[in-house]
């Protein structure tokens, strides 16, 4: 299907327009995937911090013995009191800013590759983490995404969300099983 910009310049008797591009093949998105992604992002970064704490309130209320890995959150029982917690919101927002710089770095692929190989190789290091835990993010991270975009979140949204934080997540857990250098 012709673009409209492509259209009115066949009728207006001008050289096409180049097409945008093709992304790198070592990324799931095609160049339109990237650019809705972009712009739905722009959403979620004026709610961040309520989008980081959604997440994790989601992920501790159905895997609740992941609190055990933080100090400051192993207390914490109601959802109410997660979401109150100063700690909670301060760590959620790292992830979230995290994968703020990924998908703003969603063109580069090497340098994306390299952010989310080092944060995977990371959390080795932290007392009583699994490599499997990082799948269970996965859910809890796209339902905080929906509750913040609303209506916004078309299914076309749901299509590219999927897609893309399953390959981020896929990227981290390479690095923690050393399939990368
Ligand atoms: C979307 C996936 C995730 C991303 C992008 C992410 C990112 C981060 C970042 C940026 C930090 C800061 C420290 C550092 O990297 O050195 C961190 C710390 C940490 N993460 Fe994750 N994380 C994710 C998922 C998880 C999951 C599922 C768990 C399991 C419970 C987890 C457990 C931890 C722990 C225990 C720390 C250290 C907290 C502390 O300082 O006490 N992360 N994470």
């Amino acid at each position: 299907m012709l673009c409209l910009q492509r259209a009115e310049a066949m009728a207006d008797g001008l050289p096409y327009p180049a097409p945008p591009p093709p992304t790198d093949p070592r990324l799931p998105l095609s160049p339109l995937q990237v650019f809705k992604l972009k712009k739905s992002w722009k959403g979620i970064k004026r709610s961040i911090e309520l989008t980081g704490v959604e997440m994790f309130v989601r992920m501790f209320r159905s895997e609740p013995y992941l609190k055990e890995m933080f100090k400051e959150f192993r207390n914490l029982v109601t959802d109410d009191e997660m979401r109150e917690n100063v700690a909670l919101e301060k760590h959620a927002t790292m992830v979230m800013n995290l994968l703020d710089e990924a998908i703003n770095n969603i063109d580069n692929v090497d340098l994306l590759l390299d952010l989310l190989h080092r944060v995977g190789k990371n959390h080795l290091r932290f007392e009583g983490f699994d490599v499997s835990y990082f799948w269970l993010a996965e859910k809890p991270l796209l339902e905080a995404i929906k509750i913040t975009l609303g209506d916004r979140y078309t299914e076309n949204m749901d299509i590219i969300y999927k897609l893309v934080i399953r390959f981020l997540l896929t990227e981290i857990t390479k690095a923690c099983r050393n399939d990368v250098s």
